[in-house]
């Protein structure tokens, strides 16, 4: 482990500072570190101990170097989905290494087929449909609780098979989940683990309910699939199949739906570029990305070192936790031309928002899918967004969003 009393840290930049992400301060925060301190030793007021890797290069190196970084330690730093006695890895998809990494793929993908995928995108183009329209009717309203939320929805209807209030009844469970730091969400006065332990049985009781039906009568969804798929002749554990539940549920619920809110407030915020966007929808491919490199959603990842290895004259030790920012390297004018400029025709895009490498965001396609069946809708209602109130974001560091988009609804052109 790394001796935290030889490394100089940048004064005043604690990553793990919830309210420097809420107060959305923390894009001044990485150009700094990406600046001066690009391999930097995070000392968490939490407890926590973990490099920061910001450069673009860097993040894609980790990424990469997957028989370096282990997958093991869970998706956050300092009280994590899982922590440093992850129960989960080896068992849940994101959190397990080579070989098993593979299997375990193998048996999950198939519940994402370009089948599956038109599926997805019937039901989203219903809802979305439903939610634009409602929205104009009313003349705005919170784009965030009211439409974003259906994007989730109407995947979880597909893959799980599923109704569209059970639908929102998890992405309530998850959504307090990913927001266990947030006072909208959940009561964060008591202890932090205990919290998050609290959140992930309720998930897991849903999901306990829907695998004894489906065990009863299995159907072609996912949950059927995990509870007849083996791996090595030998059927999936009921908690493999649980974990592997949440995972696709806390990977899909929560960063489409932030996703989209960003992506929205990014053009009522950059009026030329939606102008551009209504002008030409022609835009709406390079748009999208745009907008998944700007919201960057999925803030970071964690790895956890396998071996000592310098990188930028900086040794990180065996047993460290390295992050991994998306959200910075997604900023990096070394990658990004006028990288803080919102650009809705920006050409070539490699963002990092889905990851890179093996663990590449397996849901990468579903996403795209609602994504840009929202935006098209949108831009083809005959009407502009604007901002009616103020935006409200997640109290966190790990997925950046807005738990509150108010818009009023105004003819276009
Ligand atoms: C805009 C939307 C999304 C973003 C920004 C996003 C982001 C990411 C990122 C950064 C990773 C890599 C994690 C790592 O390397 O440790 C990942 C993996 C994953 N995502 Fe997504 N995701 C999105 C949508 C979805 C959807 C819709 C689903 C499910 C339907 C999903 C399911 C997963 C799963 C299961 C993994 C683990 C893959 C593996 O370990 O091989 N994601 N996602």
């Amino acid at each position: 482990m790394t001796d935290v009393t030889q490394v100089p840290a940048v004064a005043g930049i604690d990553l793990t500072d919830v309210d420097l992400f809420a107060r959305g301060e923390h894009l001044d925060a990485l150009a700094r570190l990406r600046a001066d301190d690009p391999v930097h030793w995070n000392e968490g007021a939490d407890g926590s101990r973990f490099w920061a890797l910001t450069k673009y290069d860097d993040v894609q190196w980790a990424y990469r170097e997957h028989e370096l970084f282990s997958s093991s330690r869970g998706a956050i730093v300092g009280g994590s989905l899982q922590s440093s006695d992850d129960t989960a890895a080896g068992r849940m998809l994101v959190v397990t290494d080579l070989p098993r990494h593979r299997l375990l793929k193998q048996v999950i993908q198939p519940a994402l087929s370009s089948a599956v995928l038109s599926a997805v995108s019937a039901q989203v183009g219903a809802l979305v449909d439903r939610a634009v329209q409602r929205l104009v009717e009313a003349g705005g309203g919170d784009f965030a609780t009211e439409v974003a939320t259906e994007l989730p929805a109407g995947a979880l209807m597909t893959i799980m098979d599923i109704s569209h209030e059970d639908a929102h009844q998890l992405i309530r469970l998850t959504r307090r989940m990913v927001g266990y730091r947030d006072e909208v969400f959940v009561d964060t006065g008591d202890d932090t683990r205990l919290r998050l332990a609290w959140l992930q049985a309720e998930i897991f009781d849903f999901f306990e309910d829907l695998l004894a039906q489906r065990r009863r009568r299995p159907g072609d969804d996912v949950v059927s699939r995990l509870a007849r798929s083996r791996i090595n002749g030998r059927l999936l554990e009921t908690d493999e199949i649980l974990y592997n539940c949440l995972n696709l549920a806390v990977g899909g619920n929560e960063t489409s739906s932030y996703t989209a809110c960003t992506g929205l407030l990014a053009l009522m915020e950059n009026p030329a570029q939606y102008d551009r966007l209504l002008a030409d929808h022609e835009l709406l491919g390079t748009a999208l990305d745009e907008v998944l490199r700007w919201s960057s959603t999925n803030a970071y990842v964690q790895r956890v070192a396998k071996r000592d290895v310098e990188r930028r004259g900086r040794q990180i030790r065996a047993g460290d936790s390295v992050t991994v920012w998306n959200v910075s390297a997604n900023r990096d004018a070394d990658q990004f031309p006028d990288a803080d400029a919102f650009d809705v025709g920006r050409t070539p895009n490699r963002h990092l928002s889905y990851g890179s490498g093996i663990h590449r965001c397996i849901g990468a396609p579903v996403a795209q899918a609602e994504l840009g069946l929202l935006f098209r809708r949108l831009l083809t209602a005959g009407v502009r967004c604007e901002l009616a109130g103020e935006p409200r974001r997640l109290r966190s560091n790990f997925m950046l969003g807005l738990t509150s988009l108010p818009v009023r609804v105004a003819r276009a052109g």
